[in-house]
Order: C-alpha cells, then structure tokens, then sequence
C-alpha cells in the first residue's frame, strides 16, 4: 500500500513529494512518485524567473506539463512559490517603485494562480522570508515594501483563486529560536488583520542527531495558531561518511517526524524534498552531508522507508 494512502487512512490529506520535467523524464522516480505519493510541489517549474524571465512574457510550458501530468494521475498540486528572494529575474530586483513592484507582484501572482485556478490546492504564497535572527531578509520585496508586500501577496493570491489554500513556508522553524519566534509574530498580525493565510509550511531540511528531536514540539506551536501546519520539504541529512549506524538513526528520525504529524490534528500531511538519494539538492548544496531520503542511489528502499512505514 502506498505511503500517500497510508496516511489518508490515519485521517490526513497526503504523503507528498516534489516533481518537475527532470523527475518526469526519469523512469524509475516517476514510478515511485506514481506509487507512493498523493501530493506534488513543482521543484523549479513555478519559480519566478522561471515563468516571468522578463517583463510580460510568461512561460507555462513546463508548469503545465507538471499540473497535466498530475491531473492525468488523479494527483493533487502545492504551488510553489510565488514571493521567494531566490529565483527572481534581475529586472524585478531592480525595481526601487512601491507602486511599480505592487503591480508587477499583482500582476504575476494574478497570471499564475489565475493560470491554475481550481487545479492547484495550496500555494506556497512567500517564501523563507526571515533571517536565521528573526528580522526580515534582505529581498525586493522588502526594501520597496517593507512588511506589506507579505499580505499584498496573500490578498492578490486570494483573489485569483479563492479556493487554493494559501501557505508562509519557511525552514529552521524545527527548533526553538528568534526565527519561529517571529513566525509565530507575524501570523499572529496577518491573522488579526484577516489576511486570508490558511496554512503554514515548515521546510524541515533536517540535520539527523542535531534539528530533529525538536520538531514535534515546533510543529505543535506552529499548530496553536489554528492555521493548517504540512511539513513541506522533509529530508534529513547525514553527515559523510554515511554509514549503518547513521542509516538507523535516520530511519528513527523519519519515524518521529511522520508521528509528529500524526499526532497534530491541524497537520495536513508530510511532503518530503526529494526521492532518491540521486536527485537530492543537499549533496550538491550541502557537500559534507549525503543520503537525505527514503530511496537510496540506486532507487532501492532505504530502512528509513521501512520506519515510516512502521509509523503508517
Ligand atoms: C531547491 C531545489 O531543490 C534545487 O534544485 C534548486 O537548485 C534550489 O532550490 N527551499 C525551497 C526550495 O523552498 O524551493 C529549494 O529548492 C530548497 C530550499
């Protein structure tokens, strides 16, 4: 039985995954997608510059492929993401204009969501808008704009589809600190402004025996605000070299993270960052770890898989 029906049976919505053209060209993380997973978060595909390159000129070819694909395999969509610093083209990172960057965010949020209204269930509206400290990053967004460009965001993500569920993700929310602090902050302030935010996203890009024993405790606060909570981007890294006992201590990590979902009404599902080992982003991002997911190099099962299975 799939993992994605494993946890429908314990009442939430979905075990997800990310996919784009490269996993969609690649046969044996297709099959696994297909088996095992309900819910699908483009890794690339909707990401600013790579729809909205420059001013006015839209590229859907490989989103729609992603959405099509998902549709014809009766899957479900997280949009990802609309206000992110990373990814965006030079011509709107020179824009110094509050009512210029209003319109051009206005605008490519409306083309984007408006594009798949109905077809997407949940947006991941703004993206990793903190520091590590807590103050808001450095971005466009927030030199023009300061805080406001967040519930602008909300507001013309709303407007272009009603339906779609609308997330602030974010990672480091795993541990206790100024930055969940803040998180808890601002949904306080966007919540008693009736901004229409519906959930939060916490990345969780886990460090195995460092960030882990303190997500269940972080994903409860997140949970206290009544808004939706998913883990959105699960992976746990381990330190090189990896070796068995690495292997089993992360297996137990994935199975305390999959219960700490479980066990919070409010948490909708678990989306994980990656399927093989392969694919994964850290080893190339993050070169002293390796081997993040549940399926190894060679897409073989890992004892991880075995541990959220054990949990499902
Ligand atoms: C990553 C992708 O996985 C990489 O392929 C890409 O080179 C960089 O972005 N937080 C996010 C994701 O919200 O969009 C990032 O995805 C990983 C960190």
């Amino acid at each position: 039985e799939s993992l994605n029906a494993m946890m429908k049976a314990k009442g939430k919505l979905y075990f997800g995954n990310i996919v784009d053209t490269n996993t969609l060209a690649e046969p044996n993380a297709t099959e696994i997608l297909k088996t095992e997973f309900g819910m699908f978060t483009p890794e690339y595909s909707m990401k600013w510059n790579f729809i909205q390159a420059s001013q006015g000129k839209f590229t859907f070819d490989n989103s729609d492929k992603v959405v099509d694909w998902a549709r014809k395999n009766d899957k479900q969509i997280r949009g990802h993401t609309l206000v992110w610093h990373q990814n965006i083209p030079d011509w709107v990172d020179a824009i110094t204009d509050k009512a210029n960057l209003t319109k051009v965010i206005e605008n490519h949020i409306g083309k984007v969501v408006g594009r798949y209204r109905g077809r997407v269930y949940a947006w991941d509206v703004v993206n990793e808008v903190f520091n590590e400290n807590g103050t808001f990053r450095n971005s466009v967004f927030h030199r023009v704009l300061g805080q406001d460009f967040i519930p602008l965001a909300f507001e013309a993500a709303h407007k272009a589809d009603p339906n779609a569920r609308l997330y602030i993700n974010e990672y480091n929310l795993d541990f206790p600190g100024p930055k969940i602090d803040a998180m808890m902050n601002l949904i306080q302030s966007l919540q008693s402004k009736n901004v229409p935010i519906h959930g939060i996203g916490t990345q969780s890009h886990l460090t195995s025996n460092k960030t882990v024993d303190t997500v269940p405790a972080q994903l409860k606060r997140l949970a206290s605000t009544k808004l939706d909570v998913a883990i959105t981007e699960l992976d746990i890294r381990l330190k090189r070299p990896v070796d068995d006992a690495k292997l089993a201590k992360q297996k137990q990590e994935y199975e305390l993270v999959t219960r700490a979902c479980l066990e919070i009404n409010n948490c909708v599902g678990v989306s994980m960052w990656g399927v093989s080992d392969k694919d994964s982003w850290i080893p190339s991002t993050l070169p002293e770890f390796d081997a993040p997911l549940l399926w190894n190099k060679k897409f073989e099962r890992k004892v991880a898989y075995k541990g959220v299975v054990g949990v499902l």
